[in-house]
């Protein structure tokens, strides 16, 4: 580029280029025409933000070529910024000049207009849909969510360890696993990478894996997708309440870092942000068996439709209505041991509980972690591989662990797509991730 060009700038940042001439190299979002006026709306991936081209004011040829325009042609343009309070971004474009670099063709336009589509057509165009406005807004905050996320156990002490993906054996239950033919040997896609953190903290002491993970889910819920990304900490020497104090933590460093920096995208998803605002330590503590007397009152009252069996698991009305009574997540403890995985460590106080922790989301939006205090005792967790029926010999590497130095040990999974839903207020888990798997798409 020689010289003679303006600045490169961003939408994002626009703002420090007041009242000077810059180029930005976007997308035509929408445009609106006004008499002699045309009023382009630019995307470049940062945001979006309205140009102004009044006829009289530039070159004819230049009014032709934005006329011209469809929606999704590319172009760079060259603008003088100026501050207008009316306009979302407080910024708006005097358009001075404008290349085409493709036009989308009329005869195949963009197949995402501006108007309502429906979920099927949209999510068969996601490569395309992720290019609006509330689609960029999510992909972003999803990254400052990794991103913070990563930041937390990096700044405090611990090692990223990552698990493998290939694996001989289950982690979290047989019945949603993905098999695979390994060389002959059947091997499944990874569920969880704890079993093989525990083995990295035993050795380093507090470490974490941040991975996709996959579950053969066979049901259709707004909350499960097949592939998702779990971050997991995994810590020597901890406990349950030590657990939940990092859990209070780690969710609200993450709150305050996308608060901090997407007040544009929070507000193009019309995200109340007031209700993240809320999301400070300490978070409220309930045993099961608290929970259960909420649900039981609430079905009294004639709040919950169906009542909820003691001793059974919470369904996604039940975690809905628990999460209901609190502004913050809620962090619920001590579910039976019954209906929870095989490496939970019992309660000392009633050995038919586990020293667990399912994390609630606010708003309805259900778990968002699941973690545990780990079994430390070789005989036990012998007794409970044989007692869920899983092959000792795929376990004898995790019971090494249990046999050379064990120690009280604890860690927590976290699902990314489930905090992005809930810090985004989406109905839907498919809108977090770049490209969803379900149970019913793998296309695109
Ligand atoms: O509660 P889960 O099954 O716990 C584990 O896998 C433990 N091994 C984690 C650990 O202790 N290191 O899953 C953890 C989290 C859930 O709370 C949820 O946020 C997410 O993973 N998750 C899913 N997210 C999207 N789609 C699915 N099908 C999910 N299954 C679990
Ligand atoms: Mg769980």
């Amino acid at each position: 580029m020689t010289t003679t060009h303006p600045p490169l700038a961003s939408i994002a940042t626009i703002g420090q280029h007041e009242g000077q001439t810059v180029t930005l190299r976007g997308w035509l979002y929408n445009m609106r025409e006004s008499g002699k006026l045309l009023f382009p709306i630019f995307r470049d991936g940062t945001g979006t933000i309205q140009g102004i081209v009044p006829k009289a004011a530039v070159p004819p040829e230049v009014f032709d070529r934005v006329k011209s325009l469809t929606q999704e042609s590319s172009v760079i343009v060259t603008a003088r910024v100026r501050a207008d309070k009316r306009a979302p971004s407080g910024y708006e474009l005097d358009v001075e000049d404008l290349q085409i670099v493709q036009l989308v063709s009329e005869a195949d336009p963009f197949p995402i207009t501006p108007k309502e589509h429906g979920v099927d057509f949209l999510m068969e165009h996601r490569h395309l849909w992720m290019r609006t406005p509330r689609q960029s807004a999510i992909l972003r905050i999803r990254a400052t969510i990794m991103r913070a996320a990563q930041e937390y156990f990096d700044t405090n002490g611990f090692v990223r360890t990552d698990p493998p993906i290939l694996t001989p054996a289950a982690c979290e239950g047989t019945s949603t696993l993905f098999e695979l033919d390994y060389f002959g040997d059947p091997a499944y896609l990874t569920q969880s990478g704890q079993l093989y953190i525990e083995s990295t903290a035993l050795a380093l002491g507090k470490v974490y894996s941040f991975g996709p993970t996959f579950r053969a889910e066979k049901s259709k819920t707004r909350r499960h997708l097949t592939e998702f990304w779990m971050i997991e900490p995994e810590i020597a020497w901890l406990e349950l309440d030590g657990l939940m104090d990092l859990a209070e933590a780690f969710i609200t460093h993450i709150v305050s870092r996308v608060l901090e920096l997407h007040q544009a995208d929070l507000k193009v998803l019309g995200r109340d942000t007031s209700k993240l605002e809320a999301i400070k330590a300490p978070f409220p503590r309930i045993s099961y068996d608290e929970a259960h007397a909420l649900l039981d009152e609430a079905y009294k009252a004639g709040k919950l439709e169906h009542p909820h069996q003691y001793g059974d698991d919470f369904g996604s009305p039940d975690e809905t209505y628990i999460s209901s009574q609190f502004d913050k997540p809620v962090m619920v403890h001590r579910y039976p041991a019954a209906f929870k995985a095989f490496y939970m460590q019992p309660d000392p106080k009633d050995a038919t509980k586990a020293l667990c922790v399912d994390v609630l989301a606010p708003e309805g939006y259900g778990e968002i972690i699941g973690g545990s205090q780990r079994i430390d005792s070789y005989d036990l967790l012998k007794s409970r591989i044989e007692e869920h029926n899983l092959p000792l010999a795929a376990f004898e590497w995790y019971l090494d662990l249990r046999r050379y130095g064990s120690v009280p040990h604890a860690g927590f999974g976290m699902g990314i797509e489930r905090v992005v839903g809930w810090l985004c207020n989406l109905d839907h888990v498919r809108e977090t991730i770049p490209f969803a798997r379900t149970l019913n798409r793998i296309y695109p």
